[in-house]
């Protein structure tokens, strides 16, 4: 009776297979040691004895690793995809698999999230709603970036900016002129034939160089057809929208943008290969 009913069992849940199409869905592990405080401790201490030799200890900045914590963009945002970093490591760079047991791993992720406090983390009051009238209106934001598939592609898309960098990046962001990320390089180039072409460089190398202009569209140049390349040093993004925006403008627009924290389901099976890291 059993072996029947085993067998009957089977032959159900097959059934359902073939009734409801193969669930296709990526299964996402979560974190069975959650996130309390002593989880966090033990996290600490084991990246502390392990991850140093590259990253900075508590997640500072190293000589050879980026900082986990501080002001800079992450690309791996879910739990699931930074505990697949840690166990596998990063394919194409420096960062290797790391040998410990799942729970070893659990732990640190635990650790990482917890002193990385994103924006969308301190989500402050303000209006979400008024927030993306100002991104599409007077801030003029859409006309160079992203959300949710809406906007302009010069500029980084913002569908995750909430999950990606601290409450103070995303404010320094509006409001100071900082590097210019690799990718968004201003430029302004002329062909032998005189035509004039402005907007970021996007692949540059010492033969052919790729430009994104604001209408979206890419133009490709050997560098053997053109009379001139003037880089500017100044960033396409303006750094004033504290003065050019009301505070309440500005409140309400940090609040949208910190709840942007959709992650994208490519980002969070490996972690990206966007431009501008
Ligand atoms: C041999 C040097 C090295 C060691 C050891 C190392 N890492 Fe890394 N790690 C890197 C490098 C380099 C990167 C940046 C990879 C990239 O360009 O995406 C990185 C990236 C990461 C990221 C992704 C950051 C992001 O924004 O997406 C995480 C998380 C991380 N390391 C955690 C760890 C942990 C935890 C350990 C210890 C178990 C560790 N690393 C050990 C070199 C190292
Ligand atoms: C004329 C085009 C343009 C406009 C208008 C513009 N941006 Fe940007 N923005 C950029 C470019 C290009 C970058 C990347 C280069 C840089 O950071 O200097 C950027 C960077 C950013 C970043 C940093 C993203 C990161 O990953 O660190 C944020 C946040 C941002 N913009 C938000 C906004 C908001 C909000 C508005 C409207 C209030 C706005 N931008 C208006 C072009 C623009």
């Amino acid at each position: 009776m059993a072996l029947f009913n085993n067998i009957a069992i089977r032959a159900l849940a097959l059934l359902a297979v073939a009734a409801f199409g193969i669930p296709a869905q990526i299964v996402k592990p979560k974190n069975p040691l959650r996130d309390r405080p002593e989880v966090v401790a033990a996290g600490r201490t084991l990246y502390n004895k392990t991850c140093t030799m590259c990253h900075g200890r508590d997640g500072t900045e190293g000589d050879r690793a980026p900082s986990l914590n501080a002001n800079r963009r992450y690309f791996r945002l879910s739990e699931a995809a930074i505990f697949d970093s840690v166990k596998n490591g990063i394919p194409g760079t420096a960062m290797p698999a790391s040998g410990l047991t799942d729970l070893e791993v659990w732990r640190i992720v635990a650790f990482i999230r917890n002193i990385r406090g994103t924006a969308s983390d301190n989500a402050g009051s303000g209006d979400s709603g008024n927030g993306m009238l100002v991104f599409t209106g007077l801030g003029g934001c859409a006309r160079c970036h992203m959300i949710r598939g809406q906007g302009g592609t010069i500029g980084p898309d913002l569908s995750s900016i909430g999950a990606q960098v601290t409450l103070e990046r995303l404010q320094d962001a509006l409001t100071k002129a900082g590097p210019i990320p690799a990718g968004y390089r201003p430029v302004m180039v002329t062909t032998l034939t005189g035509d004039v072409v402005q907007g970021v460089a996007r692949n540059d190398d010492s033969f052919s160089i790729q430009i994104l202009d604001e209408k979206n569209t890419l133009h490709l140049f050997d560098k053997q057809e053109l009379r001139s390349i003037a880089y500017s040093k100044q960033s396409l993004m303006p750094h004033d929208y504290d003065k050019v925006l009301s505070s309440s403008q500005f409140r309400d627009l940090m609040a949208m943008l910190s709840r942007q924290a959709r992650t994208k389901i490519k980002m969070e099976q490996q972690g990206e290969n966007e431009i501008g890291r």
